[in-house]
């Protein structure tokens, strides 16, 4: 991977020398701001060749249809912006998305074999932004090799529903984890000269209705939930673009919101880049140019093209003044010239090392394995095991992805071809990586059988033979429709006859999301796998014998039944499907998963930030002072078992009082690697915003004076100590830039 991207930096560089040399453009000069880059070439740009930058082609012929993209869009790409040759502006090649170069399904056998990272809550689990930058990186380099310069993602929408069929693509219920991942995932995707596109701003937070449905939720509630999430990937990231929802908040559509664009957006977050739709988001012409949409995606799919002759009309009366044409075609020059796409050209034809690229996807997936339940040590299975039983979930053949735009077809084959959808957001694809053989890899002496679990007798008869069993349990989920937290396909009985066939069970899951265990007293383990990503089998047996630590967290809250979710009938699910309904998030406000089960007092099947590890560790020291006007924590984390482990110290802050209005938050974390005996002291800086709430009119992060709470533990729900801290009050303006930025872990490049 090194060698892909140092070979990708060198040819850049190159060519950036050349274009600077050679090209009579005064925007050629690299050292010139990409402001003023941008200025330069809007200045010598026609009307229709600034109306050319805002318009969008879909790249993938649409099935059913006479529709065609272009000339110059790539084979199966998301969407396709042609370039200005004359000025040197390239194209715009745009593909999904935010877990690795993906195919618009054009038919089965045309599709671009890549890299799938691991799902974005495995990712998340890791708590490891740098992992996540790494991933990015790798998708990154895929891209631009494969002649991308935008890649759609990461999402950042907060994972309000646990159903949601896209909490796969998303990082956590929590805005900061969410922030920080899917920040250092564009920090990754840009450092390769590609535009990463935040979204899908904001709340599109279920699938059920996605298009229809209006979210409800006061201003303050917003900015300190969902909103913080993207302001915080924003400043961590800065993408290049921004991609607005389907669906309405607070009345509006998102791509013709106001409030979101203009407010939110360019005031308050400072926003430079450029915000393009989702793909058929947009609904009008003069609101959705006035309101900050600066680019319609894949017209195609919109009810007209409402960027095309309906934008000419309005600019030549004056509805849409010819300034906000300019601001337009202006922003997306500047993130062009801001991440390199200029200087950097793509090279379609340059090589990639899939190999080293599988790697980095399978790093990813030993961190985010979550370790649920180890009674007895079942796990880590010993290597002198003789007799392991592997059961269902096509582990003889594959591991399981998710459904819709992001689907990345593996290199070589889909594992498990046919099991519908046939047209979109099909297939279901299972990537070649197959955990039974990866298992036997690692257990060169032991016998293994594997049962598909179809046939009940014989799956309990292979049980009943083995000293360990791993059961695999697998659930589909997908863009355009929601989830559901029951394993389908009677995968609960199955488990359930098996524990009670060999008590020595194992569950590996590989889901989109929470789901029910309604079997988990009887099984001796349980690891969430999510969905692995490429060679991601590997990972999941390198943890399954120890050869890896797992220091998984989780990401997102397991409930212990639906009758605890926020919305125990999903929003829609029982109205007619073109119904258009309301949300109403002021049931739960800021206090998303974890925070809402603490103020319901509710107790959730498995808790946000939980995980095991095979080590155990100590957490104590907690002392806080504050450093220029910052809280900064400090603690020792100690190794007491026998083996190396990786800790996830979290920090939570809440009211002195507890519970109430403000139940606590996470405010920081460590991840560390510890020898056994070994201990460390680290500390952690609070952003100050996550201790505020925003002032019901003051447009003001506001901290009251006072006694706060400070936890420390390894989850929202296991903290072993806490300390009272006094904090004078704070207040800073809602508007860029914010005095203080949570600081930016480094870029960890690839290594192998
Ligand atoms: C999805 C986006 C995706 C786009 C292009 C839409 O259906 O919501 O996330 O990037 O399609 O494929």
């Amino acid at each position: 991977m090194r060698a892909l991207i140092v070979a990708g930096v060198l040819a850049g560089l190159g060519s950036a020398a050349a274009i600077a040399n050679a090209a009579p453009w005064p925007w050629s000069n690299t050292h010139l701001t990409p402001d003023r880059r941008a200025q330069l070439v809007l200045h010598a740009m026609t009307p229709a060749e600034k109306r050319r930058l805002i318009f969008g082609y879909f790249g993938a012929p649409m099935p059913g249809t006479s529709y065609r993209p272009p000339p110059g869009a790539r084979m199966g790409e998301a969407g396709y912006v042609p370039g200005i040759a004359r000025l040197g502006i390239p194209p715009q090649w745009i593909s999904d998305g935010g877990l690795g170069v993906a195919t618009q399904r054009v038919s089965t056998d045309a599709y671009r074999e890549r890299t799938a990272l691991p799902s974005g809550l495995a990712t998340a689990a890791t708590w490891n932004p740098s992992l996540a930058a790494q991933g990015g990186a790798m998708i990154g380099a895929e891209a631009h090799a494969s002649g991308f310069n935008v890649l759609l993602g990461p999402g950042a929408d907060l994972i309000r529903e646990s159903r949601g069929g896209r909490s796969f693509e998303y990082a956590s219920e929590d805005p900061l984890l969410t922030g920080m991942i899917a920040g250092a995932t564009i920090r990754g995707i840009q450092s390769q000269h590609v535009i990463a596109v935040l979204k899908h701003f904001a709340f599109n937070d279920q699938e059920t209705g996605r298009a229809i449905y209006d979210v409800r939720i006061p201003h303050a509630a917003a900015r300190e939930s969902d909103l913080l999430g993207f302001e915080i990937a924003m400043e961590q990231g800065h993408p290049g673009a921004l991609m607005c929802a389907y669906n309405r908040v607070r009345g509006h559509y998102a791509c013709e919101n106001h409030w979101l664009l203009r407010r939110v957006l360019d005031r308050d977050f400072g926003f430079r880049g450029y915000v393009m739709s989702d793909w058929g988001a947009v609904h009008s012409t003069v609101r959705s140019a006035l309101a900050g949409l600066d680019q319609e995606s894949a017209t195609i799919f919109d009810h007209e093209p409402y960027y095309g002759a309906a934008l000419r009309k309005a600019l030549r009366d004056g509805r849409v003044p010819g300034s906000v044409l300019d601001e337009m075609a202006e922003r997306i020059l500047r993130s062009m010239f801001a991440t390199g796409l200029v200087d950097h050209p793509i090279d379609p034809g340059a090589h990639l090392d899939l190999a080293a690229d599988q790697a980095v996807a399978e790093a990813d997936e030993q961190q985010g394995i979550v370790l649920l339940k180890n009674a007895a040590s079942v796990l880590p299975f010993p290597r002198t095991l003789q007799r392991i039983a592997v059961i269902g979930g096509h582990a003889d053949r594959g591991v399981l992805s998710g459904g819709g735009s992001s689907t990345v077809f593996p290199v070589g084959v889909n594992a498990v071809p046919g099991l519908g959808p046939s047209g979109w957001p099909g297939p279901q694809v299972y990537l070649p990586s197959a955990p039974l053989g990866a298992l036997m890899a690692e257990a060169p002496q032991a016998r293994f059988r594997y049962a598909s679990g179809r046939n009940l007798t014989e799956a309990i008869g292979v049980a009943r033979w083995a000293n360990r069993v791993i059961v695999f349990a697998t659930q589909w989920a997908t863009e355009s429709e929601d989830s559901s937290l029951e394993l389908r396909h009677g995968q609960d009985r199955l488990i359930a006859a098996i524990a009670a066939a060999n008590p020595r069970t194992v569950v590996v899951l590989e889901t989109g999301g929470p789901v029910l265990m309604p079997w988990l007293d009887r099984v001796a383990g349980v690891l969430e796998a999510w969905y692995p990503g490429s060679d991601g089998a590997t990972a999941i047996a390198r943890v399954v014998f120890g050869a890896v630590d797992p220091s998984g967290h989780l990401p997102v809250t397991f409930p212990a039944s639906v009758a605890d979710l926020p919305f125990p009938i999903l929003p829609g699910s029982e109205l007619p499907a073109n119904q258009p309904f309301v949300i109403d998030y002021s049931r739960e406000g800021a206090a998303v998963g974890y925070r809402w089960y603490q103020r319901r007092q509710r107790e959730p099947l498995f808790p946000f930030g939980y995980g095991l590890s095979y080590t155990r560790f100590a957490y104590d020291g907690l002392t806080a002072r504050l450093v220029n006007g910052d809280l900064v924590v400090q603690f020792t984390v100690r190794n007491t078992g026998s083996r190396a482990g990786v800790a996830v110290a979290q920090v939570y802050v809440g009211s002195d009082e507890g519970g109430g209005e403000t139940p606590r938050r996470l405010v920081g974390w460590r991840k560390l690697a510890l020898r056994p005996g070994e201990s460390r002291t680290v500390s952690v800086r609070v952003d100050p915003r996550l201790l505020a709430r925003i002032g019901r009119r003051s447009r003001r992060w506001v901290r009251a004076a006072g006694a706060y709470r400070l936890w420390l533990g390894d989850s929202s729900a296991h903290l072993v100590q806490s300390m009272s801290v006094d904090l004078p009050a704070w207040q800073h303006s809602v508007r860029w830039p914010i005095a203080y930025r949570t600081p930016t872990p480094p870029i960890a490049r690839p290594t192998h």
